[in-house]
């Protein structure tokens, strides 16, 4: 496995790569790697010649500042894990590298799709993972890059700009991975305290018992959402950012539930801000 930090040497290798026809593999990351990243890799190893994973702390996605000052970081650990699993190349570019002085140019992408559950409270949020995961694209060219459905909105932004733009690059959205009790994995984990870690399994419960309800008959998305707030707000310093019941594809409000539904929801557990969803088929 090969370390590169530079954009012109990690296309020169993997230009020579296309050439001779080896498909490759991209899976996009900001680093302090767990399961669920992993899960990604070990699949993208799995159906690719060549797989590439990129470490880097984005910030233009980011819309404070202390939110990524506090982004958790490891790369020692994060490059053993990656070596263990098989991965060919890690990117790890700094802020320069991709960032100039000079850089003037975003991918913006307009409607619901950006604007509603995390887009409505993180300000630009879309336009920088848009904007960095372009650049990824066309640095790496990748046949398929693969995106958790952890972040149900980027899996549905990344795919609606790769459809618009015409991009070379199958996307290919993974499962969720949770921990034993349910919660889901998130490099932000770490942030919690112990009380916190235990109180943050609501998110998860609630929406595996929302299901239920949907399983059950209940088709009517204000009841399911208010079961989901009314759970979420018996504990006491929970924050609810949102709780939204969307279709899964355009991510626009529904109110009968029927066909592919998304159940999103992020909320502030103490200071770290959690997000978690479930994709539910109802025919
Ligand atoms: P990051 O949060 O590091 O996540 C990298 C990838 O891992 C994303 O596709 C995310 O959905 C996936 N992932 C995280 N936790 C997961 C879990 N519990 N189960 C399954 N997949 C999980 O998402 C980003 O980075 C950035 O926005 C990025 C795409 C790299 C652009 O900067």
């Amino acid at each position: 496995m090969k370390t590169i930090s530079k954009i012109d040497e990690l296309k020169v290798v993997l230009r020579e790569k296309k050439y001779n026809k080896e498909q490759i593999g991209f899976v996009p990351t900001m680093g302090f790697l767990h399961e669920g990243h992993a899960s990604l890799v070990r699949r993208a190893v799995k159906e690719n010649d060549i797989t590439v994973v990129s470490i880097f702390v984005n910030p233009t996605q980011f819309d404070s500042k202390e939110d990524l000052e506090t982004y958790p970081s490891d790369l020692k650990k994060d490059i053993e894990l990656l070596r263990a699993l098989g991965v060919n190349y890690v990117f790890t570019p700094d802020k320069k590298e991709m960032y100039s002085k000079m850089f003037s140019t975003f991918v913006d992408i307009e409607g619901d799709i950006t604007k509603k559950l995390c887009g409505a409270s993180r300000e630009g949020h879309f336009k920088g993972v848009a904007t960095v995961v372009t650049k990824l694209f066309n640095i790496v060219l990748p046949d398929k890059a693969y995106f958790g459905q952890k972040d149900a909105q980027q899996v549905a932004v990344i795919s609606r700009m790769v459809k618009d733009l015409n991009m070379d690059v199958e996307i290919i959205p993974c499962p969720i991975v949770r921990e034993k009790d349910g919660l889901a994995l998130s490099s932000r984990n770490v942030l919690l305290k112990e009380s916190e870690r235990i109180d943050a399994l609501i998110l998860s419960k609630s929406l595996f018992e929302a299901k239920e309800l949907i399983e059950s008959g209940e088709k009517d998305s204000k009841i399911i959402k208010k079961y989901i707030v009314d759970k979420i707000n018996t504990l006491e310093y929970a924050n609810i950012d949102y709780v939204d019941v969307v279709n899964a594809s355009t991510l626009e409000d529904i109110s009968l539930i029927e066909g592919e539904v998304l159940i999103a929801l992020a909320v502030y557990i103490g200071k770290p801000r959690l997000i978690d969803n479930i994709r539910i088929s109802v025919i």
